[in-house]
């Protein structure tokens, strides 16, 4: 089966299956790195920080099929078609949700490296070679910019989450569906 090609009322199975899949990721991407205060010692809270890792690494990695299928197939069209302020709204939504897929695992992973902070794979115990070698100036500006973003796009993604809500019900177009099938 071709799983990049779908009915033009629907985005692929592959975009679909990897924008829920990734939409888990990042609950448990963000859980373990604001939760992980609550494990009862430092080398519990540094495994956590491990899962923390490798779950965003895994979301950057997922990005790109994703970007490229995106590439293959254009978005399916909006029925009713919405005004030309939404629809600009909704791309702008959409470049930066992508460019928060990719930049923000990077700098996580910078942040990571310039502390000279191991980041070992968990269940397959793999560690990453060093890319960037101890830099406390580094280290310092990327961790201020990776928490502050991380912040900053729990309102981007609660805007695109209620503005999908918002379509469904109360425009009552197929945004959401197109989504899901
Ligand atoms: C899309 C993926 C990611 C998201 C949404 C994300 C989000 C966050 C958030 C919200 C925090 C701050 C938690 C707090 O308030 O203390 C954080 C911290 C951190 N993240 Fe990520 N992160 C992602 C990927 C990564 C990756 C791939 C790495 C490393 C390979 C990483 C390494 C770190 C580190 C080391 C910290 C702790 C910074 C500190 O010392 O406060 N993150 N992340
Ligand atoms: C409950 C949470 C979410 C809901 C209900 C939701 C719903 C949707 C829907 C209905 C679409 C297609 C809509 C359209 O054309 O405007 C879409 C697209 C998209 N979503 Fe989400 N989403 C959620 C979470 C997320 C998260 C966490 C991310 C990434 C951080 C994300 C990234 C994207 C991107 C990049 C697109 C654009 C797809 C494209 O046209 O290339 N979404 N979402």
């Amino acid at each position: 089966m071709n799983v990049i090609a779908s009915p033009a009322t629907h985005y692929s199975r592959l975009v679909r299956v990897l924008h829920w899949g990734t939409l888990l990721l990042m609950i448990a991407a963000y859980a373990t790195a604001e939760l992980r205060g609550l494990a009862p010692d430092r080398p519990a809270r540094m495994a956590v920080m491990q899962w923390h890792m490798a779950l965003g690494l895994l979301i950057w990695l997922l990005v790109l099929p994703r970007i490229g299928a995106r590439l293959v197939q254009p978005a399916p069209a909006i029925v009713p078609a919405p005004g030309r302020f939404v629809h600009l709204a909704a791309r702008t939504a959409h470049l930066l949700l992508y460019l928060f897929l990719i930049v923000q695992p990077l700098l996580g992973l910078l942040t990571a490296q310039s502390g000279d902070r191991a980041v070992t794979i968990p269940l397959l115990g793999f560690t990453l070679p060093n890319f960037v070698g101890l830099d406390r100036g580094l280290h310092e500006w990327t961790e201020d910019l990776h928490v502050a973003l991380g912040k900053a796009f729990y309102v981007v993604i609660g805007l695109h989450a209620a503005a999908a809500l918002a379509h469904h019900l109360y425009f009552r177009d197929n945004t959401l569906r197109r989504m899901l099938r």
